[in-house]
């Protein structure tokens, strides 16, 4: 079980990373700041500087790219779901005409259907998949279990040494007892999600070529750097021989953030042939064997008093990620509303599929549905207005208000842009108070996501002596438009336009930056870009100041050029001081640390309206207003497709989306986008995002947080909710099919 403790640590390393950025010791000092108004990009809509490219095809994905000589790997899979390998016999599939090597890559048990078992390398992609079909591989089969609740039966087949059910997480805060005891009423429900698997367009894909002793590996990868570090350590070669490129890339969600087990495969069977090697996962692969979202079952328990305070919280959890440990998902209960008293519980439940995945805004996602959809029902209860529920309960520091100051917190901005926006005074006072066979509904959700970025993220910028700048950062753009960031960072800095600025990403040999994911790129990689840029705008201004004649500080660069406040027709260009440089000089930029003062986080709300046909049970979301405090929006046009994106997938996992298992054969009976359903352009209603006006001066040098979360948090919960709202029963479990639905209006028929 080597490469699924790997992807296991790897999962676990970045929701450490995503949740604690390990901000160093040493407190930072306030960075400075931009004053409003200064801007001419930042906070603007630019489109993206690489827009054309891409929607004209000329972008090069991992799936793109070709090499003379070129081999195309498969990989054999394992069909059962808990087996023992007796035998693997390469011989048939060796001799089979066009095949050029071939790899065993299983001893001993196998776990879950689609292990890889072996691999071929072909002259294309025809032959390997042929190949395959002749290896000989001998299993002594043995009992699966691939359902959560048949895990946890007494004799069900063990799926890990320490037991099918283990302890994942637990937290305490203050008495429960007692917040029970000083309780008006308590009250308890139980929400479930889904298996939801990333579904990312393009399905994953490697090419490894070596160069003598030197390997480069061309990824669709989140994550540059770590690859290139874990593809060392397998090798057992010096990092420094492994180069990981990234150029565009069709979706990741969290499935992509590490080393991947066949792309390890690609780089052995290239050195084993001297010839580039590509593996292009097929659409059943990526649906089966990269991971998924864990499902939870969340049973909370809470006091509150009449006026909706808060005295306890009781969060138990079971979730389910396969093989591995799944998600923490407290977070939000611990952290977003005022409550004194808490505890968490949280356990794993193993069984024989593929281990879970980090799945944008992992754990938060499945939390939140659960303490959204019980505040909601709370707040009918106590007969409160949901909103006045949640501002009774607002909380200025984390831990619900008993530990760290938060730097700044717009989440009472985003409930005011977001009521008004959505019309909040229009939903049904009591839920499901209307009639008829459509009825419609209001809902939110409240949402909290880290999101503050990484300390020590570098980034240098380079002035060419003719005048051109370039900036070189290895980070890679996973489809949020990171490369746009840098340029309108680098441009506003330095007085240019985005389009002047020349980046370099995607490539591991640049200057360290973290995984693309926790929310993490924005504001780990653009503030080490301000900082370069503002240490080169320092030398460009000293150049300056010798041939205008004025002290730097009286300089102000705009237009390409450096100009002398007081008296603009006295300036110089850019480029005409570039002339005077020796050799092209590159500034190092390095984002600072945090101070330990404050805890960073990013707030959010979602407005969700729904119709219900209660005939049919077919939910119809119209609209959903989203409003996000994620500090200072670095280009406005990106920010919003994060928020079109992330609530196109909330929607998607409120309504559609669930992996199912074949008890018997322990396989996925919907390996595909025809079985297993996303949403698609018809099903996406009026999105209208909003954000807080909501600086963060302390957090770093620009006060900007991380998006590629924080939409895709709230969504599910505001539409459940907004249903809820509708009909006056709540469905508490994802996807809201028209089944579940129908059976929420029986269940409430039953007990008016
Ligand atoms: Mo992610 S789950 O931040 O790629």
């Amino acid at each position: 079980m080597k490469k699924d403790q790997a992807i296991e640590d790897a999962h676990l390393e970045y929701m450490e990373l995503a949740q604690n950025p390990g901000s160093p010791a040493a407190a930072a000092k306030p960075q400075p700041q931009p004053k409003p108004g200064e801007f001419k990009h930042i906070g603007q809509d630019t489109p993206r500087v690489d827009g054309k490219k891409i929607v004209t095809g000329a972008a090069a994905f991992t799936h793109d790219l070709y090499f003379d000589g070129m081999l195309n790997a498969k990989i054999l899979r394992s069909p059962h779901a808990s087996a023992d390998v007796v035998s693997i016999d390469l011989g048939p599939a060796l001799n089979y005409p066009g095949v050029m090597a071939a790899l065993k890559l299983k001893e001993g048990r196998v776990k879950w259907a689609g292990e890889q078992i072996a691999a071929v390398a072909a002259l294309d992609e025809k032959t390997a998949e042929e190949a395959l079909a002749l290896i000989k591989v001998e299993y002594k089969v043995l009992p699966h279990v691939v359902s959560e609740e048949k895990a946890m039966e007494q004799g069900a087949p063990p799926v890990q040494d320490q037991g099918n059910v283990q302890k994942l997480n637990e937290y305490n805060r203050g008495d429960i007892e007692k917040g029970f005891k000083e309780a008006d009423l308590v009250f308890e429900q139980t929400y479930k999600t889904s298996w939801e698997v990333h579904q990312t367009a393009e399905t994953h894909s490697s090419l490894a070529k070596w160069d003598g002793d030197n390997l480069t590996v061309w990824d669709s990868t989140q994550a540059v750097q770590s690859v290139r570090d874990g593809l060392a350590r397998s090798l057992n070669i010096p990092a420094g021989r492994v180069k990981v490129i990234k150029h565009y890339m069709g979706g990741g969600f969290g499935s992509k953030l590490s080393l991947n087990d066949y792309t390890v495969v690609a780089a052995r069977l290239a050195r084993e042939t001297g010839r580039p090697v590509k593996v292009v996962l097929t659409r059943k692969e990526n649906s089966y064997c990269v991971g998924y979202r864990p499902s939870a079952r969340m049973t909370i328990k809470a006091g509150v008093k009449k006026d909706g305070t808060l005295t306890a919280i009781h969060w138990k959890n079971y979730v389910c990620g396969g093989i591995g440990r799944g998600d923490r998902c407290a977070e939000p209960a611990t952290d977003v509303y005022k409550c004194p008293n808490v505890k968490v519980e949280e356990y794993s439940v193993f069984v024989n599929t593929c281990g879970s995945r980090a799945t944008r805004a992992p754990g938060h996602t499945q939390g939140t549905f659960g303490l959204e959809g019980f505040m909601e029902e709370l707040a009918a209860k106590l007969d409160l207005d949901p909103l006045e529920l949640r501002l009774k309960n607002y909380s200025a520091k984390d831990k619900g208000d008993t530990g760290t100051i938060y730097s700044t917190k717009g989440l009472d901005q985003c409930y005011k842009l977001g009521a008004e926006k959505i019309g909040w005074a229009r939903r049904n006072k009591k839920p499901g108070a209307g009639s008829g066979k459509i009825r419609t509904g209001i809902g939110l959700a409240s949402q909290i996501w880290p999101g503050a970025g990484v300390p020590g993220t570098l980034a240098d910028l380079k002035i060419y002596a003719d005048g051109s700048i370039e900036v070189e950062c290895g980070t890679q753009d996973i489809g949020c438009g990171t490369r746009t960031h840098i340029a309108v960072v680098a441009a506003e800095t330095l007085g240019l336009e985005p389009r002047d600025i020349s980046v370099k990403i995607g490539n591991s040999d640049y200057p360290w930056a973290p995984i693309s994911g926790g929310s993490l790129t924005t504001p780990s990689v653009a503030p080490a870009v301000r900082d370069a840029a503002l240490k080169a705008a320092e030398y460009l201004k000293g150049l300056a100041s010798k041939k205008l004649n004025v002290a730097p500080a009286e300089i102000a660069l705009e237009n390409n050029k450096l100009v002398v406040k007081a008296d603009p027709a006295k300036a110089v260009e850019i480029k005409e001081l570039a002339r005077s440089l020796p050799r092209p000089i590159v500034f190092h930029g390095e984002r600072s640390a945090h101070p330990s003062t404050y805890v960073f986080q990013t707030f959010g709300a979602h407005f969700a309206e729904v119709e219900v046909d209660t005939e049919t049970g077919k939910i119809r979301v119209k609209k959903v207003v989203a409003a996000h405090d994620i500090g200072r929006v670095i280009n406005r046009l990106t920010a919003e497709s994060q928020v079109l994106g992330g609530i196109t997938q909330g929607l998607s996992a409120a309504l559609f989306e669930e992996k199912l298992m074949d008890p018997e054969t322990g396989t996925m009976v919907n390996p595909n986008l025809h079985d297993y359903k996303i949403a698609t352009s018809l099903d996406i209603p009026e999105i209208v995002p909003l954000f807080a006006d909501v600086v963060d001066d302390r957090l770093n040098n620009l006060g900007a947080k991380g998006l590629g979360e924080p939409p895709r948090i709230p969504p599910s919960a505001a539409i459940a909710n907004a249903v809820y709202n509708a009909i006056g029963v709540h469905v508490r479990e994802i996807p809201m099919t028209p089944a579940k639905v129908l059976a929420a209006l029986k269940r409430k028929e039953a007990k008016p």
